[in-house]
């Protein structure tokens, strides 16, 4: 799977730079409420893509991950350390050491080989998360969510879907519910469900709905888009266990 979403990402790095203007004013939303827990502290951006929804001037170190090198291509500021790889596996990363970790717009991207594997590589992805935090630290995850409805369309044609985007070489993509995501995030931080913080993020205007594989076919009005964007933002409260 990481393969897929990694030649994806590379062959369409230029066209989702192109089309990253629908979306700024969902980085604007963003960017008003992380970046005072940003300022002096260690921050890792998973599947950053080049796209950064805070002030760069405010952390004490930048760490951006990528599966795709080219979604990385165009950062040359020195300061900030680009590391290629998959988000299943942040290795590379030491445990306890980041005080922020951001998952903006990316959760959606890596999905599994079934709907079942999908719900575990989450699961497997936020502790991934949870083990590089340090207590105290803070999870963003910004993300397009699927009302229950759309949520259970998605459930039945799985494999359908998978099997068409695979034809066009696009990577399989899993949307969860708001409550689905939620409870994977309390489950593996090991809070209570009211204590993330969740922020609706609007969009307004008119966005290109299909980005970076076809960016401006279509437009529709912000209000039709069938995703719910949230911002989510949980803290790590208990130690890491090495
Ligand atoms: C929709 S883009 C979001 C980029 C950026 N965070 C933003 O807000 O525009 C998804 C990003 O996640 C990256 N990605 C996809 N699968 C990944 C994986 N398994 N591990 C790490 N990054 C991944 C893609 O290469 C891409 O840059």
């Amino acid at each position: 799977m990481k393969d897929r979403e990694q030649k994806h990402f590379d062959r369409i790095s230029e066209k989702y730079h192109k089309a990253s203007d629908s979306w700024k004013i969902i980085y604007e939303q963003i960017e008003k409420r992380i970046n005072p827990l940003i300022t002096d502290k260690v921050v890792l951006d998973v599947g950053n893509g080049g796209l950064f929804a805070y002030d760069l001037a405010r952390p004490s170190q930048i760490l951006v991950m990528d599966v795709s090198a080219n979604q990385l291509s165009s950062i040359c500021d020195t300061r900030i350390t680009k590391i290629v790889s998959d988000a299943r596996e942040m290795r590379t990363i030491e445990n306890g050491s980041v005080d922020v970790i951001i998952f903006v717009m990316v959760l959606h991207h890596i999905s599994g080989n079934s709907f079942c594997e999908s719900i575990e590589t989450l699961e497997g992805i936020l502790s991934e998360a949870r083990s590089k935090l340090r207590p105290g630290g803070h999870l963003v995850v910004a993300e397009a969510l699927l009302s229950p409805v759309l949520f259970r369309v998605q459930k039945l044609c799985f494999q359908l879907t998978r099997s068409i985007l695979h034809r066009f070489g696009v990577s399989m993509v899993f949307f969860c519910t708001q409550t689905i995501l939620a409870e994977r995030i309390a489950k593996v931080f090991e809070i209570e469900l009211q204590e993330i913080e969740t922020t609706d993020l609007n969009l307004k205007g008119w966005v290109d709905p299909l980005g970076g594989c076809f960016p401006g076919l279509i437009k529709i009005p912000a209000s039709m888009h069938p995703w719910d964007f949230k911002l989510m933002i949980a803290s790590l409260r208990l130690g890491i266990e090495s």
